[in-house]
């Protein structure tokens, strides 16, 4: 699968999400995020609570994404089910190739710190 304009990587075997699991891990070394596992679908998220900025965790029973800071929760979309947070979580596309999860992101996206990341690698280059 190619998207225009985005950068892809690996982020993990599909086997360390399994199916009604999740997996946290960094985008391009720097980007915490959260890749979720639901209904036959892989969706990947950041893992910072748009409230405050705490790591957000899973919870495998619930299938919520929760703040462990204020109690905040968010459903396998990344939208609020419940506050202090009330904006949703930023989401990336995310899909199964060959065994292995991609996740895309912009590179020119400066909201990340990913992208952030390349492009002082790039500022770098002769
Ligand atoms: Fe997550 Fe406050 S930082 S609920």
């Amino acid at each position: 699968m190619r998207l225009r304009g985005f950068k892809v990587v690996h982020v993990a075997t599909i086997d360390k999400v399994p199916p009604g699991g999740a997996y946290r891990t960094k985008l391009a070394g720097e980007e915490p995020i959260i890749v979720v596992n639901v209904n036959g679908e892989v969706r990947a998220f950041e893992a910072v609570c748009t409230h405050e900025g705490c790591p957000l965790g899973w919870n495998p029973t619930q299938h919520l994404i929760r703040c462990p800071c204020h109690g905040s929760a968010f459903d396998t979309r990344g939208e609020v089910v419940n506050g202090p947070a009330i904006l949703p979580l930023k989401a990336y596309a995310a899909y199964v190739e060959d065994g292995l999860i991609a996740v895309a992101y912009l590179p020119n996206d400066t909201t990340t710190s990913a992208s952030k990341s390349e492009l002082r690698a790039r500022s770098i280059r002769p």
